[in-house]
């Protein structure tokens, strides 16, 4: 397990999202209503961005073809919308967010 600070409460508003990077890996960190999630910031269908999607409450909409997530625990709201195929996807990995003293903190399993 590895705890990493990824920035402070003050830079991530009610309703925002932004990408942080990891190592190799890309995080979508998000602030719903001042509690704080963190899923994959990479589509689980084709990679596409989730960091370039929209965000309606806790559920954010994949930029390339439409599918949902809960951001609350990366499960997936509804698949992607692609014309001819049924696709199933699967859900995003979800991360643990720590509010230390005003610092964001991501804790990676
Ligand atoms: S890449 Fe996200 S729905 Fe296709």
């Amino acid at each position: 397990m590895v705890i990493v600070k990824i920035g402070e409460l003050s830079e991530l508003a009610p309703g925002k999202m932004k990408k942080v990077t990891v190592g190799d890996k890309e995080f979508l960190i998000i602030n719903v209503d001042g509690k704080y999630y963190a899923i994959g910031a990479r589509c689980t269908h084709a990679g596409g961005d989730l960091s370039q999607g929209s965000l309606e409450g806790s559920v954010v909409t994949c930029p390339r073809h439409k599918a949902k997530f809960d951001v609350a625990t990366g499960k997936v709201v509804s698949g992607p919308r692609v014309p001819f195929f049924k696709t199933k996807i699967n859900d995003d990995p979800s991360y643990q967010v720590i509010n230390e003293g005003g610092s964001l903190l991501l804790k990676i399993e």
